[in-house]
């Protein structure tokens, strides 16, 4: 329904909904059909079987198409589309190079289940991205800014590089959405999100999506979600259809909030280092301003002890401690704690919400000051 040449904004709230008649609804619910009327020859029905499509994943899909700039697909979580995307594009013998300073389950996933099927899994941090011999790496998998320590590589230049060797370069953009960055429109082959995150906003839905403009691999994804049964249900798909709508809001009061505390937090004697991609003299700031819309919503700050982060935690009143990022409401964790991350003990992932700003700054000074 939106035309193309319109702001992203504006595609947000309208993008995929079909033209209503005088009394249908402009938002129409969910399609819950797992069983769709099929006579006669196959080709004749858009809808055949609720594993192969249904029409809630299509106005979501071709809303996320409109976004990000190419065929899109949605999967039930954002860990399912990253296991689309490695297990549909390599090949026995193949090699996948990963972030050691990425989301840690995507390299838990490809050293678990591809390396016992051939496939040689190889890391390197974001920092040393562009230096790698892409001679003989099938795909690059990485995300940027990187997650939770916020390094970002130039996409544009690695995609450059990965190309020269004939690779595929995928892009997680989880902690951006299509607001914030359009990896496909700066080179990459696949961009993935996890929905879970800001795209739904409300940290109530489990979600992810695939996009391509490259026919070929799309129809390779979109097999396996069909043969592995990895698809999104209905009710989950059609929420986060909705969550999008506001989505600019909502990232808009997030990422302004962000840079006001990442600054707070810079001049306050009890933090030891403050990463945001937005902070003038941050290693990201460079390259994230000339690729990205935003600098995000996510901080990563360092009270250096495990003993200090816990006391920060626990004196906040208006930050949930939680192992996730995106919602509308504050939340943070000390990333160690799960061993599955090379980061300081006392490292805090801060993800900023929409709660006003005073409020934020108010509870943050008071945690931090409280012994
Ligand atoms: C960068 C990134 N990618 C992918 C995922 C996986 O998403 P989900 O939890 O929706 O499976 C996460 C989850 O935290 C993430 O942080």
């Amino acid at each position: 329904m939106t035309d193309k040449s319109k702001r992203p904004a504006t595609k947000l709230i309208h993008a995929g909904l079909a033209k209503p008649k005088n009394g249908e609804a402009f938002m129409s619910g969910p399609s819950f059909a797992s069983t769709f009327h099929l006579s006669g020859d196959i080709d004749n029905a858009n809808y055949q079987y609720g594993r192969f499509h249904n029409p809630t994943w299509t106005a979501l899909e071709t809303a996320l198409e409109e976004l990000d700039g190419g065929k899109s697909l949605v999967f039930p979580s954002g860990m399912a589309a990253v296991a689309a995307v490695l297990t549909s594009c390599v090949e026995q013998g193949d090699t996948i190079l990963l972030q050691n300073d990425g989301y840690y389950a995507t390299r838990a996933y490809a050293e678990e289940f591809l390396s016992k099927f051939g496939v040689t899994v190889i890391t390197c941090s974001t920092k040393q991205l562009l230096e790698q011999d892409f001679n003989d790496i099938t795909l690059t998998f990485i995300e940027t800014p990187s997650n939770p320590l916020l390094d970002v590589v130039d996409i544009r230049l690695l995609a450059k590089k990965i190309h020269a060797c004939n690779g595929i370069l995928a892009i997680d953009n989880t902690t951006l959405t299509p607001l914030g960055q359009q990896p496909l429109a700066l080179g990459a082959d696949i961009v993935m999100c996890s929905g879970t995150k800001a795209l739904n906003g409300h940290s109530d839905v489990l979600f992810g999506y695939v996009a391509s403009k490259n026919e070929q691999m799309i129809e390779k994804i979109q097999q396996w979600r069909k043969l592995a049964g990895n698809i999104p249900g209905p009710m989950e798909t059609w929420l986060v259809h909705r969550g999008l709508t506001s989505l600019d809001m909502r990232l808009e009061r997030m990422t302004a909030n962000a840079q006001v505390i990442a600054e707070y937090l810079l001049n306050h004697s009890a933090v030891k280092e403050v990463r945001y991609p937005g902070l003038v003299n941050d290693p990201s700031y460079k390259t994230a301003s000339e690729q990205q819309s935003n600098f995000g919503f996510i901080i990563s700050f360092d009270l250096v002890t495990q003993a200090n982060a816990h006391q920060f935690l626990a004196n906040a009143d208006l930050i949930f401690e939680a192992t996730s990022f995106g919602g509308m409401h504050t939340m943070a964790e000390r990333r160690a704690r799960w061993g599955t991350d090379d980061v300081s003990p006392g490292l805090i992932r801060l993800s900023v919400g929409c709660e006003s700003i005073d409020d934020l700054i108010a509870d943050i000074e008071s945690a931090l000051n409280q012994k």
